[in-house]
């Protein structure tokens, strides 16, 4: 049953880990000048999938064709030169070296046996310009926005001979305008005939750029479909397995409405707190059961903000106040001290422990606090564990399973889980969401409004404007490093928020 349009047919691909069927007689199909979704919940195994077609894990049965013929790789070099650039989630350009090496780098052109470095430079000007790209091959890779770096990452999986390329998660750090220049270059390479694997949790994006979506659940196959026959709710439903609780988006309206910021004084109060070069002097005030939110463009200041809070960044001025009494937070430790949480944005390399258990992942913040000639029982750390799989839905076979073999989504959940348990007075959530499936993600927003209602005080940061209104009781608006409005009850629409971003701007 071969179609001569399939770049790629796979079918009853199966792969098995200790204790989770990871893949489960999977089919798919991709096909010439095409976007292809693959779409599912965390853990569904859409990398799995990934990782076995490009040879970085071996198959337990199945069958795969490239181009109608068998095709096995026994490591991803092998997928490489069969013509399937792929590029997995974490990008990794060496930030000093200059576009043009980190683009040859391992296969840099030699003549005389010395690297031929006119050459190199010309041969990635070529890469660039096929592309309609205007980058300077000669400077760092650094000094480009993390859209180009990413796009730079795409030209070095791009070989001559790419007919597949296939992109895990490649938007999850970028902002809107980014997005659209990397489909710009998905658009490109498709009408060129290449078929392009897309995987990403982001439904507008699936919506953008795919032709046809499959979707997994639990490493099973569900369907192909074509995009635009699959209404959005549809989609989710074969994502979950159920309709998305029409009940969670209600209870959500009901939980922001229920309850107006409490009456109480300022739980934390900053004035003028900044930091040369990276934030200017801003004030805010936040109360007890109360959220606010940070919006702003990527690169206006919201993880700074939050790094000055929690005392990461040290501040060149300004003042903290908790319940009106003056806090010096000049480290992590001083905030850990006053019970404060920091779940920060880039969690592989500020968080997890990966060689760890979920276990001990998730009880090492509270046990960091409570000092280590304290160490929680192995009973508390086992219910405290068992406690956030619930309450997350991670999905791991074990509470002692290694955090480096969950899904990259169920890893994040992990972090949220270790601030959790420190049970804070205040949480600083950047980007929570991010990676996070579609159900999981209304799980967390349910969950913050809980935390608010329970009094806790919460900064939440999100580029997803959409679930800054849900969660937030007041929002602040960012750019260039600057609080530049702040916006309260009716006026809270993404609308508004846009808005408020442009006028300022129209104004400099
Ligand atoms: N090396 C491994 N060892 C053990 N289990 C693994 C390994 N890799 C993946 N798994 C398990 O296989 C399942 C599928 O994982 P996979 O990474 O494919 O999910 P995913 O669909 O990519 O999820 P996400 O959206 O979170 O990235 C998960 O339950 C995961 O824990
Ligand atoms: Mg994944």
């Amino acid at each position: 049953m071969s179609n001569t349009d399939a770049l790629i047919e796979i079918r009853n691909l199966s792969k098995t880990f200790p204790g989770v069927k990871a893949l489960d007689s999977v089919n798919f199909t991709l096909r010439k000048g095409e976007v292809h979704g693959l779409m599912g919940e965390n853990g569904a195994g859409k990398s799995t999938l990934i990782k076995v077609l490009t040879g970085l894990y071996q198959r337990d049965g199945g069958e795969i064709l490239l181009e109608s013929k068998p095709f096995h790789a026994s490591r991803p070099q092998e997928a490489n030169n069969a013509g399937i650039s792929t590029l997995y989630q974490e990008v990794n350009l060496i930030p000093d070296l200059s576009v043009a090496e980190n683009i040859y780098i391992g296969r840099e052109p030699k003549k005389f046996g010395r690297i031929d470095w006119k050459k190199i430079y010309q041969d990635a000007e070529n890469d660039i310009r096929k592309l309609d790209l205007d980058i300077d091959v000669t400077e760092p890779v650094s000094s480009y926005s993390m859209a180009i770096q990413q796009l730079i990452a795409i030209i070095r999986a791009l070989n001559l001979s790419a007919r597949v390329l296939i992109l895990d998660e490649p938007t999850s750090s970028l902002d809107l305008a980014e997005v659209k220049q990397l489909f710009k270059v998905i658009r490109k390479l498709k009408n060129d005939g290449i078929g392009i694997l897309f995987v990403t949790h982001f439904l507008d994006q699936v919506y953008e750029i795919t032709d046809r979506i499959t979707v997994l659940r639990n490493g099973k196959f569900i369907g192909e479909y074509e995009t635009a026959k699959l209404p959005r709710l549809e989609l989710i439903a074969h994502m979950l397995g159920k309709n998305l609780d029409e009940f969670t988006l209600e209870q959500q309206k009901e939980l922001k409405t229920k309850k107006k910021a409490s009456d109480s004084d300022d739980f934390l109060r900053v004035e003028n707190l900044q930091k040369k070069g990276a934030m200017n002097p801003f004030s805010l005030e936040i109360r007890r059961g109360e959220v606010m939110g940070l919006a702003g463009l990527l690169g206006s200041g919201r993880t700074e903000t939050a790094r000055l809070l929690f005392g990461i960044d040290k501040h060149s001025g300004g003042s903290l106040f908790l319940d009106g009494h003056e806090i010096a937070i000049s480290s992590p430790k001083k905030a850990i001290d006053q019970n404060f949480a920091f779940c920060p944005e880039d969690r592989k390399v500020e968080g997890l422990i990966t060689e760890l258990s979920v276990r001990e992942n998730i009880i090492l913040a509270l046990q960091a606090r409570t000092g280590v000639l304290k160490p929680l029982s192995p009973k508390q750390q086992e219910e405290l564990a068992d406690k956030y799989i619930e309450l997350l839905q991670i999905k791991t076979p074990s509470r002692n399973q290694s955090v480096k073999n969950l899904s990259g989504g169920n890893q994040q959940k992990v972090i949220i889980a270790r601030w959790l348990a420190t049970d804070p007075v205040f949480l600083i959530l950047d980007e929570p969401t991010r990676g996070i499936d579609v159900g999981a993600k209304s799980e967390i927003e349910k969950l913050i409004l809980q935390l608010r209602d329970e009094g806790m005080a919460i900064l939440f940061i999100s580029s997803e404007l959409e679930e800054v209104v849900t969660c937030s009781d007041k929002i602040a608006v960012l750019r260039d490093r600057n609080i530049i409005g702040e916006l309260n009850g009716e006026e809270m629409e993404v609308g508004n928020i846009m808005r408020v971003i442009a006028e300022k701007e129209a104004v400099q």
